[in-house]
């Protein structure tokens, strides 16, 4: 992505220019991670969900207990304003929402473009890799600035040559990856930690959807640890991955990916994604 892509950011409904979107050390918010964020993608200049994507980080401010005047609507047209001014084509929108320094300050919301992750074919026709790492998020069903754990996890994936780390909670459950949910496939039914347990992930709310509108069952509960190879299939699903399929957990667990029902989420995905952002438009994504 070249700079004059990212050179605006938007400050609560403002253009300003990214080399005056700073934040200072003093910074309370900053300090104590008073803070929750989105990631949004823009494909072909179509921003993929952005009312979820709104509706999700007023929603983690809401579990934080975070003061703030914005509203779905005023995101939605930040949205439309950055993809304008930004030229965005292939994109990330991150969302940064910074909370109130005292009382009378407003809580900052910082909307601004990065490049956007492709994946090579081969990962969704051959599947990939994930290591396991022991951790879990506090406050999980909150998109919180909060990310020590996932940034270890996805540093120590990435040293060992994986997509994810999936994280071992304190019961020995895997509920999620660092940056992705985590699904697991047993007889046919589809396994996934409870949102009680988990970020509602965008592409996990449509997928346990469309399974569920297929006759694939969905039980929601955290895979456990000592018992993934009980499991025939495995897959991730998150906003930059889609579906991903997994055939290799921590180099001991190998499974043939992606296993038929994966294949047939990877599918109806796309499918829905087709038909909802593009229209008719084909893309060449997984
Ligand atoms: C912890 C966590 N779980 C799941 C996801 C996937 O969510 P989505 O499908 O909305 O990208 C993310 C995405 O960033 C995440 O950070």
């Amino acid at each position: 992505m070249d700079n004059k892509r990212e050179q605006y950011v938007i400050l609560n409904g403002q253009l300003i220019l990214k080399k005056d979107a700073n934040i200072s050390v003093f910074s309370r918010s900053m300090f104590f991670d008073f803070a929750v964020y989105d990631s949004m993608k823009v494909v072909k200049g179509r921003a993929f969900f952005p009312r979820f994507h709104a509706e999700r980080l007023l929603e983690s401010a809401r579990l934080i207990n975070m003061r703030h005047n914005l509203t779905v609507e005023k995101i939605e047209s930040a949205i439309d304003l950055l993809i304008e001014k930004n030229h965005l084509e292939n994109a990330m929108i991150r969302f940064l929402l910074l909370g109130p320094e005292n009382d009378q300050e407003e809580a900052k919301l910082y909307m601004f473009s990065v490049g956007l992750t492709f994946y090579n074919d081969s990962a969704y026709r051959q599947g990939v890799k994930a290591i396991t790492f022991h951790g879990e998020r506090h406050i999980p069903q909150a998109k919180s600035k909060d990310l020590l754990i996932n940034y270890l996890g996805f540093r120590e994936a990435t040293e060992n040559g994986a997509l994810d780390a999936l994280l071992i909670d304190h019961d020995g459950q895997i509920r999620e990856g660092t940056r992705t949910n985590f699904f697991a496939v047993r007889e046919g039914k589809i396994y996934t930690a409870p949102l009680t347990q988990v970020l509602e992930g965008i592409t996990r709310k449509i997928v346990v959807d469309l399974a569920r509108n297929n006759d694939i069952e969905v039980i929601e509960k955290a895979p456990l640890f000592d018992e993934l190879d009980s499991f025939e299939e495995f897959f991730f699903t998150s906003t930059s991955m889609n579906v991903m399929p997994i055939s290799d957990i921590d180099g001991t667990i190998k499974k043939h990916a992606p296993g038929p029902i994966t294949k047939k989420i990877m599918d109806l995905y796309k499918e829905y994604y087709n038909e909802n952002i593009f229209g008719k438009i084909e893309t060449k994504e997984d």
